[in-house]
């Protein structure tokens, strides 16, 4: 396939050096330099293009996919995540509607995700007699050091910009659809600024999403056991990742009736191993009895490629958006401002 890559910065980068890998031939588009063009209009030939992927900042999303149809009504997309700013929520569906025979995608790595699906296979197994109580999901960073570096800042989602999207996927993947729709459309019961997201409601499972760019563990005892590097575990027993530390502190949790717990905890030989962003491992233990097994993917790079695939089957008209959660997320952006004004 001939792709597009549009925006060749940290993820744009990594988009086409996988595309490359998988015998791809990629075209980059990014006005800083390095890349083969400086902007979306001067691509020779639109109709060449088989996919467009969009890795600019948020900012730019809109105005690029704008350009990227105009040059090519039909184009396939597959649009970096937020798919555009709260406020542009209605021009992006508008933009789209107008471009009925486009199809278009935004990312979802853990959607797509090996790891994800087989942890949502062992809930599904062992939830079926023994129903979920609770869910907590955790993506902790210490992200000083990239924002130092002059890496692209969410003004706009704030905390929920970065990892909320990715955490939401995991939670689609454990609730039943009906679920998570009642999910996203319940107020949280708390919603704090670092952020933590409580949600409490009839029909749910208590539920707690968790995200510090500050590199603040909210929940060592949950997964700090299944790393194996006793640096990393240092760090997550001290709930601090340092300034400059690149371990990220990832995973899901669902506790059943029963308490028994079924883990999926992301890059759990972090330190220990050269190979450890592809090596993930879900626990699952009670009273009596623990377990645990590895799962090895590259998830970036699998969820790329499956979502090239199907853009490159879409049907005319096809839109992934994820418009509720990017609803729902605006609405945390601006509880935590507003949380914020009140205790200025
Ligand atoms: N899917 C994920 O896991 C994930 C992770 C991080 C970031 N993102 C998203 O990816 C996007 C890019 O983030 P990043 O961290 O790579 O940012 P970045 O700042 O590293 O890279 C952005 C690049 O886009 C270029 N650019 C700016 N305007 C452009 C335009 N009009 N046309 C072409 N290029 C343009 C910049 O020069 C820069 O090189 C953001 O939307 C971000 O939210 C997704």
């Amino acid at each position: 396939m001939r792709v597009v890559v549009v925006g060749n910065g940290t993820i744009g980068s990594r988009h086409a050096t996988y595309l490359r890998e998988a015998g791809h031939e990629v075209v980059t588009v990014d006005p800083a330099g390095g890349a083969d063009h400086d902007r979306t209009s001067r691509v020779p030939d639109p109709a060449r293009v088989d996919a467009w992927i969009v890795a600019t900042p948020t900012a730019a999303h809109l105005p690029v996919l704008g350009e990227i149809l105009r040059r090519r009504p039909d184009a396939r997309v597959l649009l970096e995540k937020p798919a555009c700013y709260p406020t542009e929520i209605a021009d992006l569906a508008r933009l789209v509607r107008r471009h009925p025979r486009s199809r278009t995608v935004v990312n979802d790595i853990y959607g797509h995700s090996g790891a994800v699906r087989r942890f949502a296979e062992s809930v599904r197994l062992h939830g079926g007699a023994d129903p979920i109580r609770k869910v907590t999901v955790e993506f902790t960073k210490n992200r000083e050091l990239d924002v130092a570096n002059g890496r692209f800042v969410d003004t706009q989602y704030g905390e929920a910009g970065y990892e909320y999207f990715h955490m939401l996927s995991l939670l689609r993947s454990i609730l039943p659809a009906d679920l998570y729709g009642t999910y996203l459309r319940t107020v949280p019961a708390q919603v704090t600024p670092e952020m933590r997201v409580k949600t409490s409601a009839e029909n749910l499972p208590e539920i707690e999403l968790y995200a510090s760019s500050t590199g603040v563990i909210g929940h060592p005892e949950l997964a700090g056991f299944a790393f194996s590097d006793p640096a990393a575990k240092r760090h997550i027993t001290r709930s601090l990742i340092p300034y400059g530390e690149n371990l990220r502190y990832r995973f899901a949790d669902v506790e059943l009736m029963s308490g028994k717990h079924i883990t999926l905890v992301f890059e759990v030989h972090y330190g220990a191993d050269a190979e450890y962003k592809n090596k993930h491992a879900v626990h699952i233990r009670d009273a009596v009895s623990w377990r645990h097994f590895l799962i090895s993917g590259n998830h970036f790079k699998e969820a790329l490629l499956l979502q090239l695939d199907l853009l490159g089957r879409a049907m005319e008209g096809t839109a992934l958006l994820r418009l509720p959660e990017h609803r729902f997320l605006a609405g945390l952006g601006w509880a935590t401002s507003t949380v914020l004004c009140h205790s200025l």
